[in-house]
């Protein structure tokens, strides 16, 4: 359903490199989809041309963590203002494949950078702005490090990270959840596939108050 009078709906998904968010996001795309829903499917970083091309330079090339942060949130910029912001005014439901809470878990905790600093880049370039729901598909850091070595490709930048930096990052974001638990649904991303999604979908009934 969308009205032009009515404001969509901001849906995120977080969680550790390798706890399978993006095989999970597929699926509640699919999901809305198939329920009638318009669906705005994105990522972060990336979702615009620009957002694309910082993402490829985030990727793989070295940096200074301050600099990563700003690209982190020069992308966003982009994103929220030419894509999400546009989609939510009219009336459609976004689902995003990480936001600004992936920025406070990997550059905030991961990296140490000052959190207070990171939530005023977010108020100057999203004010108002959070996700309606964000779902935590959470995995111990050994169970996301056997998938990401289990993937046929080559492991990016972030992914190379130690066990230690993606404990830092899994531990944040749990922090962040129990915060804000009305935002936040942890998953137990260690089951199938088919019962997370099903967990996923049975929350998201919930927040768009009608079947999906
Ligand atoms: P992805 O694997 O979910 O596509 O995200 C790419 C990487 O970027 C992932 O390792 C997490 C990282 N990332 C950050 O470090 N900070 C951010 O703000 C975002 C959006 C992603």
């Amino acid at each position: 359903m969308t009205h032009p009078t009515q404001r969509g709906v901001f849906i995120t998904l977080e969680g550790i490199d390798g706890a399978g968010k993006t095989t999970q996001f597929e699926a509640v795309v699919g999901a809305l989809r198939a329920a009638g829903r318009t669906v705005v499917a994105t990522r972060e970083p990336g979702g615009t041309p620009i957002g694309e091309r910082i993402r490829a330079l985030l990727l793989s090339e070295p940096m200074h963590y301050a600099t990563e942060a700003l690209l982190m949130f020069a992308a966003r910029q982009e994103h929220v203002l030419s894509v999400i912001e546009p989609a939510l005014l009219r009336g459609e439901v976004v689902v995003c494949d990480r936001f600004t809470d992936a920025t406070l878990a990997y550059q905030g905790a991961g990296k140490g950078l000052p959190i207070d600093r990171l939530e005023a880049l977010a108020n100057w370039v999203h004010p108002g702005l959070a996700p309606d729901l964000t779902f935590l598909i959470d995995v111990p850091v050994e169970l996301a490090a056997q998938r990401l070595r289990a993937q046929a490709r080559i492991a990016d930048r972030f992914e190379r990270e130690s066990a230690e930096f993606f404990a830092r990052v899994r531990g944040h974001y749990l922090a962040l959840a129990a915060a804000e638990p009305l935002r936040w649904v942890i998953v137990d991303g260690t089951r199938d596939l088919e019962s997370v999604r099903d967990d996923l979908v049975h929350h998201m009934r919930k927040i768009l108050q009608e079947p999906v």
